[in-house]
């Protein structure tokens, strides 16, 4: 049954440490503006995991935690019940510190410095700091534009994964930023060039449980055996259930030897224990959150709709791609002929915070990506800021 959830009504973020309200002066020089850039949600999560978390506190030791066979089992029951997907409890690995932290250290394993990874672009830019921080080289593969739909270059792939020292493919399913969830016989065919030229993909699935209305995730490792063993998937309640201050990440690896190689570096940094409320929340939202996610994603898809219908008739200027997964809408702002001055105008004239396209990729430089996380009459409100600047 469909509880009643109320994602209109606005919580005050500001003064909550939160990243997204608070660190707007330090990232874009300025603090009176509507944040619609970092990758969370402006609303509150789930109830059931409020009061996990309050009986918690409640008896009031806060030692550290163990990951409990409720833990492992409530990954196992949301991958097969939302995906119909079977992982058997030995392929499952964790990352306390995140997914991000998890890639650095599959990239420190799978590769060496000066080794090729390569990469769709746009891509989301820590996971392309993780490669060239770590000294290697990404092989750009930029997605094109095929009658307004991104897609993946197969031609181009071919040729970036027969390159010499080429190791891993690095990809985010769905893609951030453009919201691109990729269909099984583009994952098929992906998967296909990657074994024929021995190299192992990292597949980040941090966004794949917001699937928007009409579009359905394929796990990449689902696939087929192969696939399993030659890629790593990872995935967390971080996006799906708003826990990102929480930090955990799940993995699934197959091939066992990489998996106890990531397993021993986990407990050479002692990061083998979970964040306690992490751990709470995982188990509280895998196991009877779905119903939120759900109100979630229905509301998410409501608000795409409604910015597109005041894109239509206020901002004919912008264009915004089909948003099939994520929360993000990826919108281009060339028509608002600003140039340079893009990201200067919208967050100086206009008080809009979005995160600019540069930060996936150079070319995307008119581009923003709005999260649309938020309440409708906030997302609103910033679009129609800009429409009055506009005139
Ligand atoms: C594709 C992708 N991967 C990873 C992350 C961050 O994951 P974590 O906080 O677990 O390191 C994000 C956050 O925006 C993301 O968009």
């Amino acid at each position: 049954m469909m509880k009643c959830l109320d994602f209109d009504t606005a919580v005050e973020r500001r003064g909550s440490q939160s990243f997204k309200w608070d660190g707007t002066l330090e990232e874009f020089g300025k603090e009176d503006v509507i944040p619609l850039w970092v990758a969370d949600m402006d609303f509150p999560c789930a109830p059931e995991i409020l009061d996990a978390f309050s009986a918690r506190i409640d008896h009031g030791v806060m030692g550290y935690t163990m990951r409990t066979q409720r833990y492992l089992s409530a990954v196992r029951h949301w991958f097969r019940q939302r995906h119909g997907w079977e992982v058997p409890q030995q392929a499952l690995a964790f990352a306390p510190p995140g997914v991000i932290f998890a890639v650095n250290v599959l990239i420190d394993l799978l590769s060496q410095p000066g080794d090729r990874i390569v990469m769709q672009t746009p891509n989301y830019d820590a996971l392309m700091n993780s490669v060239t921080a770590g000294g290697r080289i990404i092989s750009e593969n930029p997605l094109k534009l095929v009658n307004g739909r991104y897609e993946l270059d197969f031609d181009d792939l071919e040729r970036v994964l027969a390159m010499p020292r080429t190791k891993i493919l690095l990809m985010s399913n769905p893609n951030n930023p453009t919201g691109r969830l990729w269909t099984w016989a583009e994952l098929e065919r992906l998967g296909e060039l990657c074994l024929r030229h021995h190299v192992t993909i990292l597949s980040d699935d941090i966004h794949a449980d917001l699937v928007m209305p009409g579009y359905h995730y394929t796990p990449l490792p689902s696939l087929s055996p192969q696939l399993a063993r030659s890629s790593v998937l990872l995935t967390s309640t971080n996006k799906t259930f708003n826990l990102g201050g929480l930090q955990l990440a799940t993995l699934v690896i197959h091939d066992e030897t990489l998996r106890n190689r990531f397993n021993q570096v986990m407990a050479r940094y002692q990061t083998r224990l979970d964040n306690l409320f992490g751990a709470i929340a995982l188990e509280t939202a895998y196991e009877s959150c779905g119903y939120w996610l759900d109100g979630v994603i229905s509301y998410v898809d409501q608000n795409r709709q409604a910015l597109e219908a005041f894109i239509r008739t206020h901002l004919p200027q912008l264009t915004a791609y089909p948003m099939e997964a994520t929360y993000f809408s990826w919108i281009d702002f060339s028509g608002l002929g600003r140039g340079e001055e893009l990201e200067r105008f919208l967050v100086d004239t206009c008080g809009v915070a979005f995160t600019p396209g540069r930060e996936f990729s150079p070319e995307y430089s008119q581009f923003m990506r709005a999260n649309l996380a938020c309440p409708r009459a906030l997302l609103l409100t910033a679009f129609q800021r800009i429409a009055d600047h506009i005139l």
